[in-house]
């Protein structure tokens, strides 16, 4: 790789493009080795450009060029230059012009999946970001939007199922060449990021739905022969998605069909390429032997997501890569609401919550620091983070939680107006909930500009002779790398304060008007709101909701959290009241290197039972007891130490705590574990799922005693399994003990062949905390079953184990760091985005105590010392940091 490509691009040199492309006429001739891709290009210089007379630079890697055209007449050498990244015509005419090419690639050997790939003899492509110019010679740029055609021809037999983006145009026989073709035509102007072709051997899972307006839609799920019965489900939740974006949004889908491809090498979860989404296949399969309560969630979860790109991401694209989260971001929160409405809202919140702090906390905290929007990049591949999407989606919340329902509706209502069929930005965005609104959103601006999650210090006074509560509320945004000071925040701060019966008071702040929902806005460094009228010293319940995705500290004392653990109407704090009555022990126990006290004396005790007397509260749902059944995890709690983290000394914390609990309340979980167990066959829905949810919960703890019953019961919770959810949680529950030989082979005998239930047998031994777990993960990599070609089964062993195992990947000599590095490498020579993914669990390595951390730093320092692509340079290089 050679500097330059390592350069970084920059958000402020943006420039609109020279040239503009009308319509695209694509011919596919589809061969695994050499496929040829004619194109003929109708382009036209940008008027916004004043480009008159400059080269027409297109984009085009890997490929070889075996014609080109311009206007009709065949170009000489003299007349443009091919180099590894792009093709230059030298000149082109003042007026629209056509250009065609001819080139070949070679599915077969494109083992990065980015382009024209092959995924178990099904041709398929991936274009977003940067996979188009690994296909056709082209302007591959998001704000470049085009009219498509597009023909296919393939082998009859090999490849009967021949698909593109749009309508279906025209297909028939090639005579007399064993071949067929298809046309396929896309009616909407779009970037060539969503391109897509499949061809293969397909079985196709029809059905239909008629739109709000009644237009009658084609809808097609193609998947391997033989798995026609797993997309029940992902049918259904397409409809019902189709169905909530026109209730909800007022968003109708616009061509006469939907196709869903579902392949089994797969870079990411999924593609929203316009009118033919392409699915890693986990998150299209489902039967209820062989996916999980949590894999319906997900498949519902991303069908939708993928769905509702069609109007944020594809009809309204974004103007360059900087703008990511204007698809993402919006997307991902109104996959959330939509998973709201159809399931529990507040158990929705609590997993997204729990995700943004494990996964975007840290980012936001480490070395890969970056604003929502970036500023800069060096491959734009690295930037698909949580971030971009998960903190993006929090932002497009906090808009919702300040305009309200009815005004982010007219907001976005306006941003569809104004910009359909466009490539727009950040700014845009803003600026339609602004001007709808009538609110002045300038400072919100900063949300997307400034990385690092803002603290807020918070402290009550109450004052018994004025019946005044003062709240003071402090907030500081850490620096980040390049980002060393920060302006503040506006912040929307929901809050309730809790009477001595554990009612809400009514909020009035003094010499204002009521407050009905709680919310106050932040918008300075200092500031303190006083609030009239308040009978007795209440209790504080702030942040609900989550309204605002920062690190809230107010000291409160046990007591305190418990009330709000027992009494707050807010069902999101509740949870939060018990995360963070139990993290503080926690913590306390991990400092002290492993401490008994705090995670089996009084206090954990009066936690345990706080725990069992919601775990019983009827008028609550499964799911929900579920989660507050749930301990903080050990990345909880190293996120919460911040510094000089021992990951073993916080999983003999959790150990302790979770044994505590166990034994302290057995006899109530063990009530609830019996008078939930499911009669009848199994069903998806929220309630059935969330009653599994609180067995396995449930089953955690018990087993946790690491009482020789409760371990029976953990065996015949496995044994008596009718479904995978139930299977799983037994099987990675005793994952961690002595008994799990019996059951990891019983599994394995069952599933050896169902690559998709396998991973998840790679993956429970891989999260299991065991001393040799490293060994273990060592010796999976060279099972027959494993290859480091599979994105979902590296994913499944490797990633499990660097991002699901602490103790494991954090061993104290270093073996886990050098199981990622030299794993990570071997991938990074075929599949560069693959590996750099990997790489990032090295984020939070300067959060370690320091031997571990001079390890760690000595793995990193001998990656940045090998030959690595471009992506896993850009991450190795700032995980590193400037020392
Ligand atoms: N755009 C996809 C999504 O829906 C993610 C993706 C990015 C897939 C890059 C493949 C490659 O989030
Ligand atoms: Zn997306």
């Amino acid at each position: 790789m050679n500097q330059t490509t390592r350069q970084p691009k920059l958000l402020k040199d943006y420039a609109p493009p020279n040239y503009l492309v009308d319509t695209v006429d694509l011919d596919f001739a589809l061969d695994p080795n050499a496929t040829r891709v004619k194109s003929k290009l109708r382009l036209r210089p940008n008027p916004k450009a004043g480009a008159a007379g400059r080269p027409l630079v297109l984009d085009g890697e890997g490929l070889v060029l075996q014609s080109l055209a311009l206007d009709g007449k065949p170009l000489g050498l003299d007349d443009y230059r091919l180099d590894e990244k792009s093709l230059t015509i030298l000149s082109v005419p003042d007026r629209p012009f056509n250009v065609e090419t001819v080139a070949l690639c070679n599915p077969e050997a494109n083992t990065a999946l980015s382009g024209l790939y092959r995924s178990r003899g099904t041709y398929c492509t991936q274009c977003e970001p940067e996979g188009f110019r690994r296909i056709t010679f082209f302007l591959d740029r998001p704000d470049v939007l085009a009219i498509y055609t597009v023909r296919i021809e393939a082998d009859a037999e090999t490849a009967p199922v021949l698909l593109s983006n749009g309508n279906p145009a025209a297909a028939g026989k090639v005579p007399g060449t064993g071949r067929h073709f298809a046309l396929w035509h896309d009616p909407h102007p779009k970037p060539s990021y969503l391109f897509a072709l499949v061809g293969g051997n397909l079985a196709q899972v029809p059905s239909r739905f008629t739109t709000a307006s009644g237009r009658d839609v084609a809808l097609n799920i193609y998947v391997e022969p033989g798995k026609e019965d797993r997309c029940g489900w992902a049918m259904e939740s397409l409809k019902r998605a189709m169905r909530w974006d026109e209730v909800r949004f007022g968003r109708e889908y616009d061509l006469e069909m939907f196709n869903i491809v579902a392949v089994s090498d797969f870079n990411m979860g999924a593609m929203e390429n316009k009118g033919l989404n392409i699915f890693n296949d986990k998150l299209v399969l489902a039967r209820p032997d062989t996916a999980s309560d949590a894999d319906y969630g997900a498949i519902e979860g991303v069908i939708a997501h993928e769905y509702f790109h069609n109007w944020t991401g594809d009809r309204v694209t974004c103007r360059d890569w900087f703008q990511l989260c204007l698809k993402e971001g919006l997307t991902v929160f109104r996959d959330q609401e939509f998973t709201a409405d159809m399931r529990s809202g507040p158990v929705k919140r609590i997993l997204d919550v729990r995700a943004l702090k494990t996964r975007q906390f840290p980012e936001d905290a480490g070395p890969l620091a970056h604003p929502v929007r970036p500023a800069s990049y060096i491959e734009i591949n690295n930037f698909y983070t949580a971030t971009v999407y998960e903190k993006g989606a929090e932002l497009c919340r906090m808009l919702q939680t300040l305009l309200g329902r009815d005004g982010f509706r007219k907001g976005l209502d306006l941003y569809f107006e104004r910009h359909d069929g466009e490539a727009a930005t950040v700014e845009d965005f803003v600026a339609a909930m602004a001007d709808s609104s009538g609110r002045d959103l300038s400072q919100f601006m900063l949300w997307y500009n400034q990385a690092g999650t803002p603290e807020l210090a918070c402290s009550l006074d109450y004052d018994a002779r004025s019946k005044q509560v003062r709240l003071s509320v402090n907030q500081v945004v850490p620096p980040t790398p390049g980002q060393a000071r920060k302006e503040p925040m506006p912040i929307p701060l929901k809050l309730g304060l809790l009477g001595s019966n554990g009612d809400d008071l009514p909020l009035k702040l003094a010499g204002g008007a009521p407050l009905a929902d709680g919310l106050i806005e932040v918008t300075g460094r200092e500031q303190t709101f006083t609030f009239a009228d308040v009978p007795t010293a209440p209790t504080p319940s702030l942040l609900r909701d989550f309204s605002a995705p920062v690190r809230l500290n107010i000291s409160l004392n046990p007591d305190q959290i418990e009330f709000l653990m027992m009494h707050d109407s807010d069902p999101f704090n509740r949870w939060q009241a018990a995360q963070s009555y139990a993290t503080n022990l926690l913590t306390a126990a991990a400092r002290d290197g492993g401490s008994e006290e705090p995670v089996a004396g009084r206090e954990a005790i009066r936690l345990a039972q706080a725990l069992g007397t919601t775990a019983s509260e009827a008028s609550l749902s499964a799911a929900y007891r579920a989660e507050f059944l749930k301990l903080p995890s050990e990345s909880d709690v190293a996120r919460e130490l911040g510094k000089n983290v021992d990951p073993d000394a916080v999983r003999k914390a959790y150990e302790a705590l979770r044994a505590t609990i166990g034994r302290k309340i057995k006899a109530t979980l063990v009530e609830i574990y019996d008078s939930s167990a499911a009669s009848g066959a199994f069903s998806p829905d929220a309630e059935s799922a969330g009653k599994r949810a609180l067995r396995g919960a449930i089953l955690d703890l018990l087993v946790g005693t690491g009482e020789a019953a409760e371990i029976a019961r953990g065996l015949r919770h496995y044994r008596e399994a009718s479904n995978m959810t139930d299977a799983i949680a037994a099987l990675s529950i005793l994952s961690h003990l002595h008994v799990r030989d019996e059951v990891l082979a019983d599994f394995y005998a069952r599933w050896q062949d169902e690559p998709l239930v396998l991973d998840k047998w790679f993956a429970v031994q891989a999260r299991a905390t065991r001393p040799d777990s490293v060994e273990t993960v060592q010796a999976l990599l060279s099972h027959a079953k494993f290859s480091l070609k599979n994105p979902n089964r590296v994913r499944a062993l490797i990633g499990s184990f660097v991002n699901g195992n602490p103790t494991g990947f954090n061993r104290a000599d270093g073996a886990g760091y050098e199981l990622l590095a030299s794993s990570a490498l071997q991938i990074d020579r075929f599949n560069p985005h693959m590996a750099a993914r990997l790489l990032g669990a090295f984020e939070s390595w300067r959060t370690l105590e320091p031997r571990r951390q001079a390890l760690a730093k000595s793995s990193l320092r001998q990656l940045a010392s090998s030959q690595l692509s471009t992506d896993s340079y850009e991450i190795v290089t700032k995980t590193l940091g400037a020392d």
